[in-house]
C-alpha cells in the first residue's frame, strides 16, 4: 500500500467533461471518507453543463469541478485508474506509478443525445448514464478488492470521536488508583500501569523515580523528555499532556524556585490528580491547567522549553499542536518531545482503531512528516531521532499484535528562531 491515508482512484476519459466528472462526483459523495476520487482526460474539453445539471438533480454539485489533463495529476500516485469512456482503454496513455487500470465503458451522453428530439429527452440520456455510473461507483470497494486484492480501509474515527475516546481513556486511568484501567491492553504502557518499572525502561533514573510524589509516575510515557534538553535554572517550562505530572515535577527540580512549570492536559481527572500530587510534594513552582494542546491556555511568547511525553501522536490535528507550540515559545525557545512515530504506513486495522489511537499508536506519522511539519511552521535546528531500541517496550503495548514492527519512540528537537519576535 502506498504512503497515503486513503485510496486514490482516478476516473479517466477522453475529455474529462462528462462521464469521468460524474464518476468523480459520485465517488466523493459515496466514499469520500475512504477514497480520494479524481478525474482527468487526455484532452481538455471543459465541463459539460448537462452533466452538471443531472448531477444536481441527484443532489451532487459538480459545478466547481474543472476539466483536467492526466498530466496535471502525474504526481498524485493512484491505487486504481478506471477508464470510463468507450475506447479509453485503447487510447489512454500507460499510467505511471504502478496503478491498477481497469476499463468500464459507459455510453457517451452527448452522442446518445444527438438522436433525442427534445431538451428533456436529451437530459434523459445524461440521466441514464449518470445512474449507470452511480451503480458502478456503489460497487467500488468490491471492484477494488477484486482487481487489486486490496481492501479499502474503513474510515478513520472523526476528530471529535478520537478526542472524546482519548479523554475517556485517560480519565479511567487517572481514577483507577494504580490498578489497570484499561478495557483492553491499550494504554501506552498497559502492562506496567502505575508501576515504576515502565518508566525505568524509558531511561528515567532511580533518582527520578523516587524524586516525584507517589502516583505521579503512571508509566504512560514513551521516552524521557528530560534527557532531550538540559533545563536551566529560572526557565519557564510547559509540558503538553502532563498526565499525573511526572515530567513537570522533574522539570521543577531542574528550573528551581526562580523557574516555573506549567502542565496542560485536557482530561479533568488527570488535572485533579496532578494538582493533588503537587500538593503532596509541596511544589510552589508548578501549576496545572486544563486545556487542549491544540489550543494552549498559555500566553504568546512566554515559554522557554516545551516538553511532552507520548501525547502528540493521538492528536487529530498535529499541525495545530505544533503551530500553537510555536506561538507560546519565546524566540529561541525549544521543543524537547518524546513521541511515537510510524515507520511507514500503519496496517489498516490499526489506523482506524480508536483503541489504537488511545494507545498512542494509530495517530503516529513518519519522522520525516514531523520534520516537514516543523519546518513548514518555521522551527529551526530540527532533529527527529528514531529510537530503534524502543521496539523492546513497544512490543508490550499490544502483545502479540506485531505493532512493534510499525512504530518507534522518537526524540523530537527543534527551536523557534531567535529573531522571531514578530511571528509568534
Ligand atoms: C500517554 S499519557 C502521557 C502522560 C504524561 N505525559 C506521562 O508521560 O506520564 C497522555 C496524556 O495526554 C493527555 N492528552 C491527550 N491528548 C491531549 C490533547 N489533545 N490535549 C491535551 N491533553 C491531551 C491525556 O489526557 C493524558 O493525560
Amino acid at each position: 500500500m502506498k504512503d497515503h491515508d486513503r485510496y486514490r482512484v482516478l476516473f479517466l476519459c477522453t475529455g474529462n467533461s462528462c462521464r469521468s466528472q460524474m464518476a468523480e462526483g459520485w465517488a466523493r459523495a459515496m466514499w469520500g471518507d475512504r477514497i480520494e476520487a479524481y478525474s482527468a482526460g487526455i484532452e481538455r474539453h471543459g465541463l459539460n453543463p448537462n452533466a452538471v445539471k443531472v448531477m444536481a438533480e441527484a443532489g451532487i454539485d459538480i459545478s466547481g469541478h474543472r476539466s483536467k489533463l492526466v498530466d496535471d495529476l502525474v504526481d498524485v500516485g493512484f491505487d486504481l485508474v478506471v477508464t470510463v469512456c468507450d475506447h479509453a482503454h485503447e487510447t489512454c496513455p500507460m499510467f505511471p506509478g504502478g496503478a491498477e487500470v481497469i476499463h468500464v465503458g459507459f455510453d457517451d451522453p452527448p452522442k446518445l443525445a444527438e438522436a433525442a428530439g427534445t431538451e428533456e429527452a436529451k437530459l434523459d440520456c445524461y440521466r441514464r448514464v449518470r445512474d449507470e455510473i452511480k451503480a458502478f461507483v456503489e460497487t467500488l470497494p468490491d471492484v477494488m478488492k477484486a482487481e487489486t486484492g486490496k481492501d479499502i480501509p474503513a474510515s478513520r474515527p472523526e476528530a471529535t470521536a478520537i478526542r472524546d475516546g482519548v479523554r475517556e481513556r485517560y480519565a479511567g486511568i487517572a481514577t483507577a488508583d494504580g490498578g489497570c484501567c484499561c478495557s483492553s491492553t491499550s494504554c501506552c504502557a498497559p502492562d506496567a500501569l502505575g508501576q515504576p518499572d515502565a518508566s525505568a525502561k524509558l531511561g528515567y533514573s532511580d533518582n527520578d523515580l523516587s524524586a516525584v510524589p507517589e502516583g505521579a509516575n503512571m508509566g504512560l510515557g514513551c521516552g524521557n523528555p528530560q534527557v532531550i534538553t538540559a533545563l536551566k535554572t529560572g526557565e519557564t517550562v510547559l509540558d503538553l499532556g502532563s498526565g499525573g505530572g511526572f515530567d513537570c515535577f522533574l522539570a521543577a527540580g531542574q528550573v528551581g524556585d526562580s523557574g516555573h512549570v506549567i502542565g496542560v492536559d485536557m482530561t479533568p481527572e488527570m488535572i485533579s490528580k496532578a494538582r493533588a500530587n503537587a500538593d503532596k510534594g509541596g511544589y510552589g513552582n508548578v501549576e496545572f491547567r486544563l486545556g487542549e494542546i491544540e489550543h494552549l491556555p498559555v500566553a504568546d511568547g512566554s515559554v522557554d522549553v516545551i516538553l511532552s511525553n507520548c501525547v502528540i501522536n493521538p492528536s487529530p490535528d498535529k499541525p495545530q499542536v505544533y503551530r500553537d507550540a510555536f506561538r507560546v515559545l519565546r524566540p529561541g525557545g525549544r521543543l524537547a518531545i518524546a513521541d511515537v512515530v510510524a515507520l511507514g504506513q500503519l496496517p489498516d486495522g490499526v489506523s482506524v482503531s480508536l483503541d489504537a489511537y488511545c494507545g498512542c499508536v494509530a495517530g503516529a506519522i513518519p519522522a520525516r512528516k514531523v520534520e516537514a511539519l516543523l519546518q513548514e511552521i518555521g522551527f529551526v535546528e530540527i532533529a527527529v531521532e528514531v529510537k530503534q531500541e524502543s521496539r523492546e517496550f513497544i512490543k508490550d503495548w499490544f502483545p502479540g499484535s506485531g505493532l512493534e514492527e510499525h512504530v518507534r519512540s522518537a526524540e523530537i528537537r527543534a527551536r523557534k528562531p531567535a529573531g522571531c519576535g514578530c511571528c509568534g
